[in-house]
């Protein structure tokens, strides 16, 4: 305690920087603080952001894991860390703001349009104002600004902590935009099936007596063994969509999200049980990608990660672009744990088709990088990119080679032998539609 009755821990005001011990570890990275709560106490709780992590770590913290002897206080120059409201602009130089700004400038678009969310009543998602969001690009950003500053401190910090899904308890990454009541909730309730949100077990139960979902809304497109995917249309399906963007932006924070769920697709992989089709995890595609984008979106939800479901949601992804005879490539940009995929999935794919090449009359096997995004679908730019990656690409003699040597291969072989359950195309049930003919989709 200080002399004057100040507490040290006073001194620790937003946008100061302190060492702290990371959770379930021993480290102490430098992290910012971004809020502080006093518990009327001498032991406030910070909430920081470290700063050379992903924001999904971003926690608070008690006093024990603050190093106060190394304290670092805001600086001066830098327009921001005041005690009250305002967003630390320090935070502009970790490399992540470039990617958070997208998951902030959602009021851009939503601006003049908020109204309170309902919650709970019955119906009340019935007629939910197009407030909840789908992820898409810069451009087709609108509407008025909102004061961007207010915009960030509302949305730098995780507002809800727990979330029911069926038989899963998720904790979330990021902010997302349910109505504010929810955020006072311990947990929300989502029903599974059309993913309505709740306070209450009891709301739920209510809920579930009347909903009578057991998959989600649109046509079961593709069917194998216990994997399901169908095809939800925005502008058919809002509440459904608009819930499956709620519910995607707590694990998503690097896109700018829209609230017109209109032009876009979603495609929801499910898994079968007694009791009904448990969504595992999604994509969202454009109807028209003037890119030529095949993915908006994509989510495995996180007790469902890591086990090849996203590398399965990213190789339907390409079978969808080879029935529609384009090459495509996901949006940009990436999130980290999305670029480890792609790579990961395109260093498959290409893989599978270098090592079934066979060289005529004991030539060595040729092939285009054409002939390669041909077969997979994959967009130029990343089978290229992929070939660098994986230094495979060399210069010789006036033209690209291709080297594979053994142990990489061997690596490789490996990998694609883990990878259990794989896309089926004979499965898949679908005409490709070309959207720019039916004039208002
Ligand atoms: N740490 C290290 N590697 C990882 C991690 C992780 N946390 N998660 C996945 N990977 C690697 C896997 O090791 C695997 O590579 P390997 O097979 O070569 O070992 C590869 O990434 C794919 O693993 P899957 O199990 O198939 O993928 P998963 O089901 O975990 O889903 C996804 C990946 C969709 C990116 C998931 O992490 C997720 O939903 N993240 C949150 C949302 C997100 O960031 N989405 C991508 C945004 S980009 C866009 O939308 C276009
Ligand atoms: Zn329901």
């Amino acid at each position: 305690m200080a002399e004057n009755g100040l507490h040290v821990y006073d001194m620790v005001v937003e946008g100061c920087r302190l060492p702290v011990r990371m959770a379930g570890s021993d480290e102490w990275p430098l992290a910012e603080v971004l809020s502080r709560k006093d518990n009327g106490d001498a032991n406030p709780m910070f909430y920081v952001h470290y700063l050379d992590f992903n924001k999904r770590l971003d926690e608070w913290v008690t006093v024990d894991r603050v190093n106060i002897e190394k304290l670092q206080f805001p600086k001066k120059d830098n327009k921001t860390p005041q005690k009250e409201g305002k967003a630390p602009s320090s935070r502009a130089s970790t490399p992540e703001k470039e990617l958070q700004n997208g998951g902030m400038a959602r009021t851009k678009s939503t601006a003049g349009r908020k109204r309170k969310l309902p919650i709970d009543s019955e119906d009340s998602q019935d007629s939910l104002p197009p407030q909840s969001l789908v992820p898409t690009k810069g451009p087709r950003q609108t509407g008025s600004l909102v004061d961007k500053t207010h915009d960030d401190v509302i949305t730098r910090m995780k507002n809800i902590d727990m979330v029911e899904l069926g038989r899963h308890r998720i904790k979330p990454w990021y902010f997302s935009p349910y109505p504010i009541e929810l955020t006072n909730c311990p947990i929300i309730y989502l029903c599974e099936f059309c993913l309505k949100y709740m306070k209450s077990v009891k709301c739920l139960q209510r809920h579930r007596a009347k909903c009578n979902l057991q998959h989600p809304p649109g046509n079961e497109i593709y069917r194998k063994n216990t994997i399901s995917f169908f095809e939800i249309d925005g502008r058919k399906h809002k509440n459904y969509s608009q819930n499956l963007c709620l519910l995607a932006k707590l694990f998503l924070d690097h896109k700018t999200l829209y609230y017109d769920t209109d032009p876009f697709l979603f495609y929801v992989m499910t898994e079968y049980d007694s009791r009904g089709y448990h969504i595992v995890g999604y994509f969202s595609k454009e109807k028209e990608s003037t890119e030529d984008y095949n993915v908006a979106c994509i989510l495995t939800l996180p007790p469902y990660q890591r086990m090849g479901y996203g590398k399965l949601l990213i190789e339907f992804s390409y079978v969808l672009s080879k029935f529609e005879g384009k090459t495509g490539s996901p949006e940009k940009p990436l999130s980290d744990l999305g670029l480890l995929s792609y790579r990961s999935y395109w260093s498959q794919a290409i893989f599978e088709i270098l090592l079934n090449l066979k060289g005529e009359n004991g030539e060595r096997p040729q092939i285009t990088i054409n002939e390669i995004c041909e077969m997979t679908s994959i967009r130029k730019e990343d089978v290229i990119s992929t070939l660098q990656h994986l230094a495979l690409i060399n210069y010789y003699k006036g033209q690209y080679i291709v080297t594979l040597c053994k142990d990489v291969t061997d690596g490789h072989m490996k990998a694609m032998q883990k990878r259990k359950i794989r896309i089926d195309p004979k499965c898949l049930h679908w005409q490709p539609k070309d959207w720019s003919k039916r004039g208002k989709w």
